[in-house]
């Protein structure tokens, strides 16, 4: 029951991804990979905190035998800013040129490299290119070079899509850049580099696997918007039906593993499971996109106050993105509800495949996604991050600067709607 009915319906939805290496051992084979393609001078990207483990120098390494010169760059920022990646631009124009770059890390070294990656082959500045209203919306003119993603936090998906996600400092505002060039060549998913990843990292990187799979799930669906030409076409096209295969498989993932990967790090079989889950997720809504939970996330981490949480480094307060995201999920799933009830209740039921669905089926994905967040230590709203109902005018705000996410919402959504729905969720249990 969609409010949308446009006069001259969308027809096609596209499906893009990045080539893919999964499995133990499959980071080992990087090197190889990067000869490949021709390189001869690539650039590593990390964090300093990766970087301490050996990890990206170990894949660095590996290229020596192959004729590539690997030169590793190990200041990434925990969630970028627009300061850390002029800073990770200035330095690679400094040190380049490359013609390759691999991101070894989190989402946020993979949104390094992209950034990276974009400014060494295109002219301008970083606003140029990030998403409007906030920068100028630019596309690059040039082709990037290859980008090798290694994630090894399971989350973000970021190796399999087209977006760079950063807080602009001066404007408080977390936006992003996204285009199709920025999708990374090759991910290379080895779920042995997730191992040592800390249980509050766990739950709050699962969370956002679970919010890209529900949220590209029951994303507005790809017909009911206008037709586009073909210049005019968004990575984010809508849920559609290759989408949602990836979106309803990486749920039953998570339902049998989610809880397990938190409690047991250790378990191989466990960090399998969410490294899959965390691609085909990124697969689902990196074509399908995501809506409310995700642009909430945008303010809740950019307005952040004093909220520093276990497992990440303390050195400055931050809400992670999968905790972020997760926050307002129950009540945004309750407010999308009636676009797709259906939907709404098969993604509950793969999700809790025990559970019968409740009188009010309406209550069912939000209470999956409670007994969820209570189970695994995620905080119970955006009270306890550290929000009160005087912010909730301006985390209102920074969600509807996410036009481009809200675009993708299954129902109209005003201000009114939002301000509920993260008044709502200030203390959800
Ligand atoms: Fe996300």
């Amino acid at each position: 029951m969609s409010v949308y009915s446009p006069a001259n319906p969308e027809s096609v939805f596209t499906y893009g991804a990045p080539q893919l290496k999964f499995g133990h051992g499959s980071a080992d084979e990087i090197g190889y990979d990067l000869s490949q393609t021709g390189a001869k001078r690539a650039l590593v990207v990390t964090d300093p905190g990766l970087a301490a483990t050996g990890i990206p120098q170990r894949v660095a390494d590996q290229m020596a035998q192959f004729g590539i010169e690997a030169v590793v760059f190990d200041g990434s920022h925990v969630e970028p800013t627009d300061e850390s990646l002029e800073h990770a631009v200035g330095w690679a124009r400094e040190h380049g040129p490359w013609d390759a770059i691999v991101a070894v890390g989190g989402g946020s070294s993979i949104d390094t490299a992209k950034a990276i990656n974009l400014m060494t082959t295109n002219p301008g500045v970083l606003m140029d290119y990030i998403n409007k209203p906030v920068g100028g919306g630019k596309a690059p003119v040039n082709p990037l070079n290859p980008l090798i993603a290694v994630p090894t936090t399971t989350g973000t998906g970021s190796e399999s899509t087209t977006i760079c996600v950063l807080d602009v400092l001066s404007l408080k505002v977390k936006t992003g850049i996204s285009h199709a060039r920025l999708r990374p060549t090759l991910a290379v998913i080895d779920p042995a580099l997730t191992l040592t990843q800390p249980a509050g990292v766990t739950a709050a990187s699962g969370m956002d696997i679970l919010c890209h799979a529900l949220e590209s799930y029951t994303a507005r669906w790809y017909t009911t918007y206008d037709h586009k030409t073909p210049e005019q076409r968004v990575p984010y096209c809508g849920s559609n039906p290759i989408s949602d295969m990836w979106s309803e498989k990486a749920l039953t993932l998570l339902a049998g593993s989610f809880r397990r990967a938190v409690r047991h790090g250790d378990d191989e079989k466990a960090r399998g499971d969410m490294a899959m889950a965390a691609t085909f997720a990124g697969m689902g809504f990196g074509n399908a996109g995501v809506h409310i939970p995700h642009a909430n996330a945008y303010p809740i981490a950019g307005q952040v106050k004093d909220f520093r949480p276990l497992d990440y480094p303390a050195d400055e307060p931050m809400v992670p993105h999968g905790m972020s995201v997760s926050l307002t999920a129950p009540e945004a799933f309750r407010f999308t509800f009636e676009a797709s009830p259906d939907r709404h209740v098969r993604a509950a039921q793969l999700l809790a495949p025990n559970a019968g669905v409740p009188t009010d089926a309406t209550e069912f994905l939000p209470t999956v996604l409670v007994d969820l967040m209570r189970d695994i230590d995620i905080p119970n709203g955006i009270a306890a991050v550290g929000f009160d109902e005087g912010d909730i005018p301006s985390l209102v705000d920074g969600t509807m600067k996410q036009q481009r996410l809200l675009a993708t919402c299954p129902r109209e959504v005003t201000e009114d709607d939002i301000a509920g729905i993260f008044q709502r969720s200030l203390n959800l249990w």
